[in-house]
């Protein structure tokens, strides 16, 4: 008897960033994230039965093997106890395939989490319906921090807040009540550079321990997450965009002045992001940008503004970029198919 399970998580952009951690995974502040649409990761998971008490996990990512992140996969799972009964029981094989390209700045390790976190919580079977994004959420961070966000959409909130009901470390929440303006808010990724990462997140994580600026910085996106949450209600864009872009700069602030710092952005980097302020400033419309940990800007703007903005690439910054990714918010993961006991 085998039982197949396939799903479809999205990556996340974090509008207030996630950088510093403590325990088990748990953020030193509170993250808001916008949960992406085209960017997403498929998995499929089949489960055999077998009699042995060996563990046998396979993975294979886009048809091949891993080795690096199959040891990853590996050493989380094997961390779980809600899955021990699952890997007892079964051989897992699991597949993985993006929907983007390798190395293009998006963080695959979120959508990857979230849909491996996913599929295994379904194939175990052990949560009631209410509680199985909650629990996957938790899962999913588990694996990795910003995972835990992909499972709502358009925004997502995770870490403890001071009045804000259900925020917790251990996993994220939906925000409620988003304007119209924000609901359907564009996000095309600049490509300035697609090289590997220079220095991992975890890294960049582990030198918050210890950095000067870390008090300050975390008050100030706990701060910056409260604010964003009643301009994601009122819909006012000029706020918006002012705590995303600093949020952007604070965070690569932090790596330029940890122990050992570090540059991710490039010289590119700076060019298109004084193009956009130049545009901006220009022509009035409503958009900001955002960098995730490297060198490619998320320009964030309302889907009304769509052919102006598209013109603005082709025209202004195309020169200066690889290529260009076209997402939107989306509405967080799905199970796709459940196939529980074929023969
Ligand atoms: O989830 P991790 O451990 O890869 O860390 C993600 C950190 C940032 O992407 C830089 C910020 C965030 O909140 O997503």
């Amino acid at each position: 008897m085998h039982k197949v399970f396939t799903a479809k998580y999205p990556s996340n952009i974090a509008l207030v960033k996630y950088w510093g951690k403590y325990g088990n995974q748990l953020p030193r502040n509170a993250s808001l994230s916008m949960t992406l649409c085209k960017a997403y990761t498929e998995v499929s998971l089949i489960c055999i039965k077998k009699k042995n008490p060996e563990v046998e996990i396979e993975y294979f990512f886009e048809g091949s093997t891993e080795p690096v992140f199959y040891e990853r996969i590996l050493r989380y799972i094997k961390g779980q106890k809600e899955f021990e009964k699952l890997v007892r029981n079964y051989t897992l094989k699991i597949s993985s395939k993006n929907s983007f390209p390798h190395s293009a700045g998006i963080a695959s390790s979120a959508s990857a989490f979230a849909a491996i976190a996913a599929v295994l919580l379904k194939a175990s079977n052990t949560i009631r319906a209410g509680q199985f994004n909650k629990q996957a959420s938790r899962l999913a961070r588990l694996g990795s921090g910003s995972a835990c966000r992909s499972f709502y959409g358009p925004f997502s909130l995770w870490g403890k807040l001071e009045g804000i009901k259900d925020s917790s470390d251990e996993y994220a929440i939906p925000v409620e009540n988003v304007h119209k303006i924000f609901k359907s808010l564009m996000d095309a990724i600049l490509i300035v550079d697609d090289s590997p990462k220079k220095v991992s997140s975890s890294k960049g994580h582990s030198l918050m321990k210890g950095h000067p600026y870390a008090a300050a910085r975390f008050r100030d996106a706990n701060k910056n997450c409260k604010e964003m949450l009643s301009v994601l209600r009122s819909g006012d864009f000029e706020n918006f965009a002012f705590i995303t872009e600093r949020e952007a700069l604070s965070l690569h602030a932090m790596m330029m002045t940890s122990r050992e710092h570090y540059l991710l952005i490039r010289s590119g980097t700076v060019k298109v992001i004084e193009e956009i302020l130049r545009y901006r400033k220009e022509t009035g419309l409503p958009l900001c940008y955002t960098l995730d940990a490297g060198p490619n800007v998320h320009l964030l703007y309302p889907e009304s503004i769509r052919e102006q903005v598209h013109t603005f690439i082709q025209q202004d910054l195309y020169n200066d970029l690889k290529t260009v990714i076209y997402d939107r918010a989306g509405s967080g993961g799905t199970i796709l198919k459940v196939n529980n006991g074929t023969a």
